[in-house]
């Protein structure tokens, strides 16, 4: 999700706010797009997932003219992977409409019976097929030869993956028998076998390759391998139940097509049956049901269409499905079992997962041996404790989830404690004060963000990257591999690269994708930022909430990395103490900020990370504000009272910008109060202390 951050209800938003979380969404829903449907290596829950688009949708709903080209709301699934050719499909792949009680069947059946304005005595009769829980794609078979096989991808265009598929054993390389026509598209689900999953996830796990999460993503990503011998080596299945472009079709109802589909030689499910009332319907859904765990393969319900070809293109389509067929979804499963443990995972942003680890139970057909626990607050909430025996959860293909504790059954002796440290790297981790709400984020977090492996590679693409250090041949995909072979592994390590493959048995220059003149050129272009921009440097170290105005705001402000580091220090001891709140007092700068500060220079592993980084690199001093010589420079200043000449964050700017500081109260050492109408209490102390007052024409006479 969004890392805990606790968000504004939509109608508070600003449209700035509006526009900077849109954007936001738009990027991470398309990271979560990429893992999902590209990697097939997904890194959030479908909750977490769905909560990211509701909250894009709503926004949306409230501002329609900030609604991004690149919004997630205009696609659906995802865009083709680069490395596949496309594939625009002559007839969209499209979803289906879900049903999840006897009512909404029902509905869907009155729904039908109302649109082809049938009498009450003409039956409507459907086929009832398992939904199966693969990924779907279309053959085109030519004269009955396979020509082209194709993804769903984005509904419009798929990917290409025509050698992939012709290595599936069951699907036919020839069509057999007659009725297929110039053109058929054939379309079905390709998905693995529970037994075939476990299989391949125990011979990744021997070649030390990671594990699928289940069949699904191992059949995507099997499926989609640039090398399709890979695919050949993954036992991959289909079942067809649907078709494309057809030039003839062999029948006029679903079930003719499907016998059809079967006599030329294509798979077909044959728990496939057919029905002709709710209660039909529902007889089959619960024998289904009840059978899943014994099929051998994962399926997420039972998807009914209408029989009748003829009916079927009258009732069309609505919006993205077909208003002849629904997908009826099982519930959620339930599964209870022994928590034998709690593991504490670490993801890129440092956030702290806690994972059950549980004693193997079958849920939904389905092995589960882990769990999410959510997070701290929630652990204590449900007072769960190792030992427990738990309430496991399974919706789809949602990340199981525990639920509680089974009541009467004997407890774990202790409540769980959660860390404080980080179990990758040992840094502090910590739970950050939202100052809006005054509430603790969810979240925990390791601070340790430059050393902590788990959030490494993601901090060093940050370093290099194009508002950070930017050096030139050193991107993303770089860095990685780099830190992968263990040659960089902290940003130090990059200005150190030269001097080690002086000396190392494998140079650079002989690695693949490199060469003499790129290792020269990539040197060069480290030694160009030996020397860097202060408000580069702050920006590059990766601190939580400093963005670049704020890295720039904090060079302007001290000018020196070491003043700048020695402010923090100081800032370390409290609130209540005068650099802390001469931080605060930084226009744009509010206590989310300080707290980060404070939290990433007192994390002795970065202090480390930082003084080996100094050995090698030179912040350049940043220009003071605007003249040392201004006559407030240096000077501390507290306006009090109404201004009628600007805004108090005006003032408060334009004194910042001709370094004063700028304080919320006086005290000894305040210089000088700018006091408006209707000053009080911090007039008189003024007063009191001597301290110099003047009104607002004073202040503007003094700065010119
Ligand atoms: S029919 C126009 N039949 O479910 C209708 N889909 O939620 C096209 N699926 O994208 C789909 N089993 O990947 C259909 N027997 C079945 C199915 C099935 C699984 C998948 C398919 C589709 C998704 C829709």
């Amino acid at each position: 999700m969004s890392g805990g951050i606790d968000l504004k209800a939509v109608g508070d938003l600003s449209r700035a706010e509006a526009v900077a979380e849109l954007e936001r969404l738009a990027g991470e829903i398309a990271a979560h797009d990429q893992r999902y449907y590209q990697d097939d290596a997904p890194s959030v829950s479908d909750a977490d997932y769905d909560a990211l688009r509701q909250r894009n949708a709503a926004i949306e709903a409230v501002f329609p003219d900030l609604v991004r080209d690149d919004s997630p709301s205009k696609r659906v699934g995802a865009a083709p992977a680069e490395k596949f050719s496309k594939v625009r499909h002559a007839v969209p792949m499209l979803s289906l409409g879900n049903a999840f009680s006897e009512e909404d069947v029902a509905e869907f059946v009155e729904r039908i019976r109302r649109f082809l304005k049938l009498d009450a005595e003409t039956p409507v009769t459907f086929t009832a097929e398992p939904k199966i829980d693969g990924l779907s794609a279309s053959l085109r078979y030519e004269n009955g030869v396979l020509v082209q096989a194709a993804t769903r991808g984005d509904g419009e265009t798929g990917e290409d993956v025509t050698g992939n598929i012709a290595t599936i054993a069951e699907i036919p390389k020839h069509l057999e028998g007659e009725g297929f026509g110039a053109v058929c598209e054939v379309r079905g689900e390709v998905y693995m076998s529970h037994a075939d999953f476990t299989d391949l996830n125990a011979r990744q796990e021997a070649d030390g390759k990671p594990v699928f999460a289940n069949p699904r993503n191992a059949a995507a990503g099997s499926l989609r391998q640039l090398d399709a011998a890979i695919t050949a080596a993954r036992p991959l299945k289909f079942f067809a139940y649907a078709w494309g472009e057809a030039s003839a079709l062999p029948a006029g109802s679903q079930w003719g097509v499907l016998e059809a589909f079967r006599a030329w030689g294509l798979p077909t499910n044959p728990l496939t049956r057919r029905v002709s009332s709710v209660a039909e319907i529902m007889d089959f859904y619960r024998e289904i049901e009840a059978d899943r765990a014994r099929l051998g393969y994962d399926i997420d319900g039972v998807v009914y269409k209408v029989d009748r070809l003829d009916w079927q293109t009258r009732l069309g389509f609505v919006s993205r499905s077909p208003r002849w067929a629904i997908a009826h979804k099982f519930p959620a499963e339930k599964a209870t079992t022994i928590l034998e443990a709690i593991e504490i995972q670490v993801g890129r942003t440092g956030a702290l997962t806690p994972v059950a680890k549980l004693k193997p139970v079958t849920v939904g057909g389905v092995v589960v041996s882990n769990a999410t626990l959510h997070n701290e607050d929630e652990i204590a909430r449900k007072d769960v404790r190792i030992g427990d025996t738990v309430i496991v959860q399974r919706a789809g293909d949602v990340i199981p989830q525990i639920l509680g504790v089974v009541e009467g059954t004997p407890r774990g002796s202790e409540p769980y404690q959660f860390p404080t440290t980080c179990p990758i790297c040992e840094s502090h981790a910590v739970r950050e004060i939202n100052p809006r709400t005054g509430k603790e984020d969810v979240v925990r977090r390791c601070t340790g963000s430059l050393i902590c492996p788990a959030q490494a590679v993601e901090k060093l693409i940050h370093f290099v990257s194009r508002n950070a250090f930017d050096i030139e041949g050193l991107g993303a995909k770089q860095v990685t591999a780099f830190f992968e072979e263990g040659l960089i592994k902290t940003p130090a390590d990059i200005f150190t690269l030269e001097e080690r493959d002086r000396t190392s048995l494998k140079k650079l220059k002989d690695r693949e994708g490199w060469g003499s003149t790129s290792v020269a050129n990539l040197f060069a272009a480290i030694d160009e930022r030996r020397e860097i921009d202060l408000n580069r440097f702050i920006f590059a170290l990766g601190i939580r909430h400093i963005g670049e105005t704020t890295a720039k705001l904090l060079a302007r402000h001290y000018g020196t990395f070491a003043a700048l580091r020695a402010a923090v220090a100081e800032a370390a001891g409290g609130a209540e103490t005068e650099a802390y709140q001469a931080l605060l007092a930084i226009d744009g700068i509010g206590a989310t900020v300080v707290e980060a500060l404070v939290d990433f220079f007192g994390e002795p592993h970065n202090e480390t990370a930082i003084d080996k980084l100094l050995e090698a690199v030179t912040p350049r001093e940043a220009e003071q504000p605007e003249s040392a010589e201004s006559p407030v420079s240096g000077k501390t200043v507290v306006f009090t009272g109404s201004l009628e000449k600007f805004t108090r964050d005006e003032a408060k700017a334009m004194a910042e910008r001709l370094g004063a500081k700028v304080a919320s109260s006086v005290s000894k050492k305040t210089d000088l109060v700018v006091a408006g109408p209707g000053a009080g209490s911090k007039l008189k102390k003024a007063t009191e202390l001597g301290i110099e007052v003047i009104d607002e024409d004073g202040w503007l006479e003094r700065v010119g």
